[in-house]
């Protein structure tokens, strides 16, 4: 009998097709995510045996020294390649000029030789940025109400130096400032820390998605109701945010991050097409929160959507992404 059907009447391409098995999508998976994509930010306070949990990250903590570096341990242990450093600061320590920022033994130089020791081979990220150690809480040194560009630079390069010779091996200067990223590489050139990296924070928006990691710093109250729009960039920006990379390329940056995450990822694609540099993304705490909340609540999979959203970063083209979830999505990972 002829076949019943005539020939022609079917889709000749079928998207289906290689879908149709685990093996076959993984074959043909475009993008792969990683443990080695995973950078934890981690949050340090003074003290011995100390976790402060923070109500706006459930899951997250601030950590002395002691408890933190058997985080690192367990990141090490699970690949994740380093961690990004960020303290609170006891507010009695906390000044208009932020100068705990370049006390070299601060609780974040403390506590980068203290993991360097415990674990040489992952990988240490210091923020530069005088926000968790000014009485403002401004990411600058603040003068009649302005955020003075100059002044704060010199002060971030005192903060890079203590930094890097407590041992740390990137350093991210997270603050906005024109000229920065000269101004730390030639300190570090001068002061033979030719090996330290900076990682810059070269397309940082002005985001209401940071509340969280201020709570977290404890820099919240500090800050009040005054905003960072005069340094930050502005959401509606994208061309800007171009600029700044460029430009902090220029001035010698190894890396660039983009921050927010998820709402950025089309500066994520932008800046990798342009520039085709290392690229990470902040998925950020208020990003984090939302994540969290909904999971909580039962009514979002913490570790499918954790996973979902990383992969997302990587499809947009990010090298990695710094993100609350590293520890708990190294290990969904296996
Ligand atoms: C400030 C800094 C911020 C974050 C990292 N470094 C917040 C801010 O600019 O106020 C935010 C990170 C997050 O929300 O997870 N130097």
């Amino acid at each position: 009998m002829a076949h019943p059907v005539s020939y022609g009447t079917f889709p000749r391409t079928r998207l289906r097709r290689p879908r149709m098995t685990d093996w076959s999508r993984r074959m043909v998976a475009e993008t792969r995510l990683s443990v080695d994509d995973l950078i934890l930010p981690v949050f340090v306070i003074a003290g011995r045996n100390e976790r402060v949990t923070i109500p706006s990250m459930p899951g997250v903590e601030r950590q002395s020294i002691d408890v933190l570096v058997e985080t690192a341990r367990r990141a090490e242990k699970l690949g994740i390649p380093a961690l990004a450093l960020f303290p609170y600061i006891d507010p009695a320590l906390k000044t208009p000029d932020a100068r705990e920022a370049y006390n070299p033994n601060n609780v974040v130089c403390e506590a980068t030789k203290a993991i360097k020791d415990a674990c040489p081979n992952l990988g240490i990220i210091s923020d530069v940025a005088l926000d968790p150690f000014n009485s403002n809480g401004q990411d600058g040194v603040v003068v009649d109400g302005e955020i003075l560009n100059d002044e704060t630079t010199e002060a971030l390069v005192r903060q890079a130096q203590v930094q890097a010779q407590a041992g740390c091996d990137i350093v991210a200067p997270s603050d906005m400032m024109d000229g920065r990223i000269a101004a730390i590489r030639d300190m570090l050139e001068t002061e033979n820390f030719k090996k330290v990296q900076i990682m810059a924070y070269a397309a940082k928006y002005a985001s209401a998605f940071y509340g969280p990691f201020r709570d977290a710093i404890g820099s919240a109250s500090a800050l009040g109701k005054a905003d960072k729009k005069t340094y930050q960039l502005n959401p509606a920006n994208s061309d800007e945010a171009i600029r700044e990379v460029a430009y902090d390329l220029e001035e010698g940056a190894d890396s660039v991050i983009v921050k927010p995450g998820l709402p950025y990822l089309d500066i994520v694609r932008r800046v990798r097409d342009n520039f085709g540099v290392p690229v990470f993304a902040y998925q950020v705490s208020g990003e984090y929160a939302m994540l969290r909340a909904a999971a909580d609540n039962g009514w979002l999979d913490y570790a499918a959507c954790a996973v979902e959203t990383l992969a997302c970063f990587k499809r947009a083209g990010a090298s990695g992404i710094l993100t609350y979830s590293a520890i708990d999505v190294a290990e969904y990972l296996g």
